[in-house]
């Protein structure tokens, strides 16, 4: 590969001159060496071509994060790029931008906040408790079903407010359809349906039966003359009205709720399957944190660094983009209008000028001290930054809870298990290896209760 001539002032910054097919291929087989290398020839801020994206300009330097992250959200656009917007419908927030997509997140946004996230620890404890009854012990065991298992319920608890036939039947048709949909993000011409067995005609079909389920759930909601009761996402998107008075159409209540599945149940699961694994290569920290959890009035500081530092080290997102529909200033360069820019969070994460020894995992360095807003990205920022930061802050620490308090976790010096790229986020190669043993008193019970949902695989 030719290298680009030096880069002027207020350019396009500097990149590969490969044809643009043989980069893309480049990207899908060797992603992180064609990253490492391409930074280590051109520094923080470079381009390259991306298989679907086309040319992109990557950024690893937090005063341009910033300057990303603050932009105007109809100059560095997302939902016209989105493979995920482009799956889910219209009525998703990663199909949005500009003034759509604000008044979308104020509607989303209060269900999220503090006080209610209090009301929904209770459901998600229970989900742990009783899925972790059900997990072996003295034998090696992938973790991440399991969490796979304890997220979907818990979303589809306090999301969707699913009971009964309801949880079943979307416990049933929700993790193939995401699962078919991760698959299918960057293959946009496999989405189409081609006749029976297709894998469009498989999403179609998924597709359809969750349609039809919501449909069900909504009529029953405003049915419900117990509605402003309820405190589950789906009533309040019921209840919501955006400035103009208007409500939520049931399109978009169907792609919103869609979306805020496909965003959270896998995200927070391989999470919790990261801290699985690191912890276990770290029994300095596992120890004190389990130290903390079983003691009733120790609170949960150093549980919560453990997340931020799973989440510096092993972010399952990592990297986020942006759109540029007019040339934007970068630095000493200008991104040209119709070009990408991707925050490439695991590579900042990683650097050593922004957190010391970048590879070593050490929860302390997050001990009263709050990540700072450039150069800890795990959620994206600014106008699109994750608002369901505080909910999968809160599960992470409520599941990391029940499962020290209920097991000893055994430690290991096998080699940290390997980034798998499963289409929405990246986890860990094994799945969370753990061996487990339950502590006495802790409850060893087959799952029993009459809403119990285990449709995940
Ligand atoms: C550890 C778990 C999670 C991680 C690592 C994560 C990460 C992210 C990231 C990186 C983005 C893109 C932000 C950007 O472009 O700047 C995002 C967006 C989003 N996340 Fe999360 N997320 C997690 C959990 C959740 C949960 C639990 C929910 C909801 C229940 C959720 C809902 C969303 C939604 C709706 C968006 C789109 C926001 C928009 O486009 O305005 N996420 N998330």
């Amino acid at each position: 590969m030719s290298v680009a001539s030096q880069t002027p002032a207020g350019r396009l910054p500097p990149g590969v001159k490969a044809p643009p097919f043989m980069q893309a291929a480049l990207f899908l087989l060797y992603r992180d060496k064609l990253l490492t290398r391409t930074r280590r020839r051109f520094g923080d801020v470079f381009t390259v071509n991306l298989p679907v994206f086309g040319k992109s300009v990557i950024v690893a330097r937090p005063d341009l994060v910033k300057r990303v992250f603050t932009a105007p959200g109809d100059v560095l656009v997302f939902g016209e790029i989105s493979p995920l917007g482009d799956l889910i419908g219209p009525g998703s927030l990663f199909s949005m931008d500009g003034e759509q997509h604000l008044r979308e997140r104020r509607l989303i946004l209060p269900a999220f906040h503090g006080e209610r996230m209090k009301g929904y620890e209770a459901i998600i404890e229970a989900e742990a408790q009783r899925e972790m009854a059900a997990w072996p012990e003295g034998q090696s065991f992938p973790t991440m079903p399991g969490f796979m298992r304890i997220t979907l319920n818990s979303i589809l608890r306090t999301v969707f407010g699913a009971q009964a036939k309801d949880l079943a039947d979307l416990a049933e048709v929700l993790p193939p359809l995401v699962t078919l949909a991760s698959r299918l993000t960057l293959l946009p011409l496999l989405r189409r349906d081609l006749g029976p067995g297709s894998p469009g005609r498989k999403l179609k079909r998924l597709r359809e039966r969750y349609d039809s389920i919501i449909d069900r759930m909504i009529d029953a909601g405003l049915a419900d003359p117990d509605l402003d009761e309820r405190d589950d996402v789906m009533s309040m998107l019921l209840r919501a009205h955006y400035d103009d008075g208007s409500s939520m159409s049931r399109g978009a209540i169907k792609d919103e709720l869609l979306t805020l599945l496909a965003a959270g149940h896998e995200t927070t699961a391989t999470s919790l399957a990261w801290a699985v694994e690191r912890l276990r290569r770290n029994p300095w920290i596992l120890r004190r944190l389990v130290a903390e959890a079983r003691d009733e009035s120790a609170g949960n500081t150093l549980r919560m660094a453990t997340i931020q530092e799973v989440q510096r080290c092993r972010p399952v997102i990592p990297a986020t983009g942006r759109h540029a529909l007019e040339d934007f200033p970068l630095g000493e360069w200008v991104v040209p209008k119709g070009h990408h820019i991707v925050v490439a969070a695991r590579m900042i994460h990683h650097d050593p000028r922004f957190f010391e020894l970048p590879l070593q995992f050490q929860p302390d360095r997050f001990l009263g001290v709050k990540p700072d807003t450039y150069t800890w990205v795990p959620f994206g920022g600014g106008l699109r930054r994750c608002p369901g930061a505080a909910f999968a802050h809160m599960e992470m620490d409520v599941v990391l809870r029940v499962l020290l308090r209920s097991f000893d976790l055994e430690s290991t010096d096998a080699e940290g298990e390997a980034w798998k790229d499963r289409g929405v986020a990246f986890a860990p190669g094994d799945g969370g290896l753990a061996v487990l043993s339950r502590r006495p008193g802790a409850a060893a019970a087959a799952p029993a209760a009459s809403d119990y949902v285990a449709a995940v695989a």
